[in-house]
């Protein structure tokens, strides 16, 4: 075995680690004390996983936002280390804010030098920090899980977007996840019949990220949702 191959299986057997510590509490809002931890190596752990949730989220902005990027202001909720910025910056947005409730991954991406502000805030817990429809496009990537953040969160992504701008989660695939899932596209669901929202795509991917179980080769698909605010 070359030394190459021997330290991305290091790698990949952290990266198991922590994800079955990151499911092991199941309260939600415990998962800061796992991301403050994980911050510095979070960006490594991803491209082990090729996480491909920032890139599908800035494909499908690509495809559907019509204004005018440079000007558009992005609100980047759980922004983690910023990945969903830096991604977006390369299709030609220019002004991010990020929200997150880890002090640690807020540390890792204001080095980036992408965000003009950056907020720690415990979603559910705390209101998200920012003026009501004020924003362009908003965007929740990678924090729509069981037991991170709770599907309700969703009305405040709503309330925080300018009306006809643009609201893109995620949520990725998986026995654990399914429940959730369910409930969230409730969610989204009646939002729309409450006339808060309209749905512009929602687009499933085979290749979400590498599961952690099982062959290392294997991935999880997810889906990403497009709404406009109404
Ligand atoms: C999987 S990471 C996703 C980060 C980034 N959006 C990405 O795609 O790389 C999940 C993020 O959600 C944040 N998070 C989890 N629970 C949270 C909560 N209750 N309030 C605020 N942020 C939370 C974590 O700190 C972490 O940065």
């Amino acid at each position: 075995m070359n030394s190459e191959i021997a330290s991305d299986q290091r790698q990949f057997e952290t990266v198991v680690k922590m994800l079955s510590e990151a499911h092991a509490t199941s309260v939600v809002g415990d998962k800061l004390p796992l991301y403050n931890t994980w911050a510095e190596n979070y960006e490594k752990d991803l491209v082990v996983l090729d996480y491909r949730a920032p890139s599908h989220v800035a494909d499908i902005i690509s495809s559907h936002f019509t204004g005018d990027r440079e000007a558009a202001v992005v609100l980047d909720v759980a922004c983690g280390t910023g990945l969903v910025a830096k991604t977006m910056k390369q299709i030609g947005f220019k002004h991010f804010v990020g929200i997150d409730g880890s002090q640690c991954m807020l540390e890792v991406a204001e080095k980036k030098g992408l965000y003009e502000e950056l907020k720690l805030c415990v979603l559910l817990k705390e209101p998200i920090p920012v003026q009501k429809g004020s924003f362009d496009v908003v965007v929740m990537c990678g924090a729509l899980v069981v037991d991170h953040v709770g599907v309700s969160v969703v009305r405040e992504l709503a309330d925080v977007c300018k009306p006809g701008g643009l609201v893109c989660m995620t949520c990725r695939h998986g026995q654990d996840n399914m429940e959730y899932k369910a409930s969230l596209e409730r969610e989204l669901k009646q939002m729309a019949e409450e006339g808060l929202w309209s749905c512009v795509v929602v687009r499933e991917e085979e290749k979400w990220s590498k599961l952690v179980t099982g062959a290392g080769d294997s991935y999880r698909p997810g889906s990403a949702y497009l709404y406009k605010k109404l």
